[in-house]
This record gives C-alpha cells, structure tokens and sequence, in this order.
C-alpha cells in the first residue's frame, strides 16, 4: 500500500473555530477522518500531523523520501513567506501538492503570493475541507499514472 504524509501548518489546529465564513465548520478532526475514509477507498495510507512551527514542518517534510510516496501539505501563513519550506520542498522528488481551503487568490493581496507552491507539482485551493479530497485524488494520478 502506498502511504501520504499530510502536513497542516499554523492555526489549522483551530478550524472549526477559527473564522469559520472563511475556513468552514469542519474541524481539523473532521478532515483527517474524512481523508483516512477516502485514502482508504483508493488504497492510500496517510499519515497526518499540524505543527504551528516551521522547523517542524521542515524536519516531517525532511522524511518524505524516505518514508513516504507523496506529500500533501497546506502550509498555511507559511505559504506566503517561508523561503525555508521552499527550501525543503524542493528536495524532495516524490510527488508533493499544496491545497488551501479557501482560494488565497481571491483573498488580501499578501495572501496570492505563495512562495511554497514553487516547490510542488501542484496547487488546489478554494474547495474548502474537499480541498484535501482534491489533494489526495491528485495526488492519487501522480502516484499512478
Ligand atoms: C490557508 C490560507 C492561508 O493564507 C492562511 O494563512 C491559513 C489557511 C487555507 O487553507 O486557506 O492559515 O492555508
């Protein structure tokens, strides 16, 4: 069985509380169960973590050639200033996807810049929760075909 990392940066720890017209109701529980139920359809195994600290996220990002045959990750704040995730983004050569729940190009003019997404195959953002779903279905072909 093939296995997914799934990485959640800052504050997604407070979905379903955090603003909820921007973000939606799910928690971040919510999704990671959803996603297990649909990974799971599709013979995927996932792991899934939320760190609110940028070296964390590198260090997990950092096992994904090793231990892993894809990465999803939305990288929240991060996305808009960490050189740093680039950075370790970049190498890695597994297939790897941003997703964002809301559409940050729809958003404040500091939020439709992602410097993050330079480092993957792939960006899906603006489905809410089913941005995930999207995310594990793309990355579902790049694994495949
Ligand atoms: C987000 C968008 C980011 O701009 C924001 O900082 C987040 C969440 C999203 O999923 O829509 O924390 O990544």
């Amino acid at each position: 069985m093939k296995k997914i990392l799934i990485i959640n940066g800052p504050n997604l720890n407070l979905l379903g509380k955090r603003e909820e017209l921007i973000y939606g109701k799910a928690t971040l529980e919510d999704i990671k169960n959803n996603c297990e139920k649909y990974s799971s359809k599709l013979k995927l195994k996932i792991d899934f973590f939320q760190f609110n600290n940028e070296g964390e996220i590198i260090d997990k990002i950092q096992e994904v050639e090793k231990k892993y045959d894809g990465l999803i990750i939305n990288p929240a704040a991060y996305t808009h200033s960490s050189i740093a995730i680039l950075d370790s983004l970049r190498a890695i050569k597994k297939p790897k996807i941003e997703i964002h729940l809301s559409n940050i190009y729809s958003r404040e003019d500091y939020r439709k810049k992602s410097i993050t997404s330079e480092g993957v195959d792939g960006l899906i953002c603006g489905f809410g929760e089913n941005s995930y779903i999207l995310g594990i279905e793309a990355i579902h072909k790049l694994i495949y075909n």
